[in-house]
C-alpha cells in the first residue's frame, strides 16, 4: 500500500495547507491499526530543508509519519523526490534507519539509473516508485532492466494514466477542480483524450475478449511482462479497488502479451508526462 500526503506532486503540495499534509497517514493509521502486524506499509517523505544533519532530518520526517500512522516501524519508506541533498547522503542515513529497526527498506521515486545505482552503492534499495504505464513507458528502457538485475522492486505509480486506461474518462468536464491532478495530466487534456481514443479503443475490444476490464488489462500486461514490476493504482472508490486488484488474477499468455506490445506499438500516444512531476 502506497500512503502519504493527500497528493504527492509538488504542484499539489501547492493547494495544501501545512495542517492537511499527513492527512492520509492519519487514515491509513486509523484503518490499520487493528491489523498493523498483518500489513506492509509504505510512505513517503519530502526532504525539504529543515535543520541539521540528513539523518535528523530524515528521522524527524519518519518520526512525524509514525505517529500520524499509529506505529513504530515503516515496512518501505521512500524518499518522494531527489532534491538538493546528495542521494548518497540519504541513502547512509536510510541504512541507519534500517540497522534501527525503524524502517524494513528504503526506496527513491521518480529517478533514473545514475541516482539508482550511486543509492544503492551506499544502502541497497528495495523498491524504485516510477510514473509507469501503457502511456508512459521511458522506465522500460533502462529503469526496469536495472532494477530486475539488481533485485530491486519497480512500483508503478499512475499504472491506468490517471483513469485513462479504464476507458470511462470520457470528459475532462468532470474532474474537480481543486486538487485533481487529472486537470493537469497531458494525456487527459480535452484535445489529447480524443486524440488517444485509439488507444482505449483497442484496450476495450482486447479487454472485451479477455472477459476482463480494459483497467484490468492495462496493469495485467505491466504484471505478465516484467518481474518485478508491482502497479499501485489509486481510487476513492470501493468498486474500483476491488476491480483494480482483480488485475492479478488476469492471466495473459505469451501469444496475448505480444498481441497486445504489437498493437501499443503500432498507436501513437498524445501527450506525455515523463519526469515532470
Ligand atoms: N511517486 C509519485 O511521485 C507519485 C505520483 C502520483 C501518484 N502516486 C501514487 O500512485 C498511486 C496511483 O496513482 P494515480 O492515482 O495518480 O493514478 P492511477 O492509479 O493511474 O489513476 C487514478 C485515477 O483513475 C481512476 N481510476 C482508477 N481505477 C479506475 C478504474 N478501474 N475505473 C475507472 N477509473 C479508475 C481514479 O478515479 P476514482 O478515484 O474515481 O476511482 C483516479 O482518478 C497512488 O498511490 C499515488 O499516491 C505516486
Amino acid at each position: 500500500m502506497s500512503v502519504g500526503g493527500p497528493k504527492h506532486s509538488q504542484k499539489g503540495e501547492e493547494y495544501l495547507a501545512r495542517s492537511q499534509r499527513g492527512h492520509n497517514e492519519r487514515i491509513v493509521g486509523k484503518a490499520l491499526a487493528d491489523v498493523r502486524d498483518d500489513v506492509v506499509i509504505a510512505t513517503k517523505l519530502f526532504l525539504d530543508g529543515g535543520f541539521g544533519g540528513t539523518y535528523k532530518r530524515i528521522r524527524k520526517h519518519l518520526d512525524a509519519s509514525m505517529d500520524r500512522m499509529q506505529t513504530d516501524f515503516v515496512d518501505l519508506y521512500y524518499l518522494h523526490r531527489m532534491g538538493s541533498t546528495p542521494v548518497e547522503d540519504v541513502a547512509e542515513a536510510m541504512g541507519r534507519l534500517i540497522d534501527e529497526g525503524l524502517i524494513g527498506g528504503w526506496g527513491l521515486s521518480q529517478v533514473d539509473v545514475d541516482a539508482i545505482a550511486r543509492a544503492h552503492a551506499v544502502t541497497p534499495l528495495s523498491a524504485v516508485q516510477n510514473i509507469y504505464s501503457m502511456v508512459e513507458r521511458d522506465v522500460e528502457d533502462e529503469v526496469i532492466p536495472y532494477c530486475a538485475e539488481h533485485r530491486i522492486g519497480l512500483v508503478a505509480f499512475s499504472p491506468v494514466a490517471s483513469g485513462l486506461l479504464s476507458g470511462k474518462v470520457k470528459s475532462t468536464a468532470q474532474f474537480e477542480r481543486v486538487d485533481d491532478v487529472r486537470t493537469w495530466v497531458p494525456q487527459l487534456s480535452e484535445r489529447n483524450l480524443a486524440a488517444n481514443r485509439p488507444l482505449v479503443q483497442m484496450l476495450e475490444d482486447f479487454a472485451d475478449v479477455k472477459g476482463c476490464t480494459p483497467a484490468q488489462l492495462s496493469m495485467a500486461w505491466m504484471l505478465a511482462k516484467w518481474d518485478n514490476v508491482v502497479p499501485i493504482p489509486g481510487s476513492k472508490n470501493k468498486g474500483r479497488i476491488l476491480e483494480n486488484l482483480g488485475a492479478a488474477e488476469v492471466e495473459l499468455t505469451k501469444d496475448e502479451l505480444a498481441q497486445l506490445e504489437s498493437a501499443l506499438d503500432g498507436i501513437t500516444v498524445y501527450g506525455h508526462r515523463g519526469f515532470t512531476h
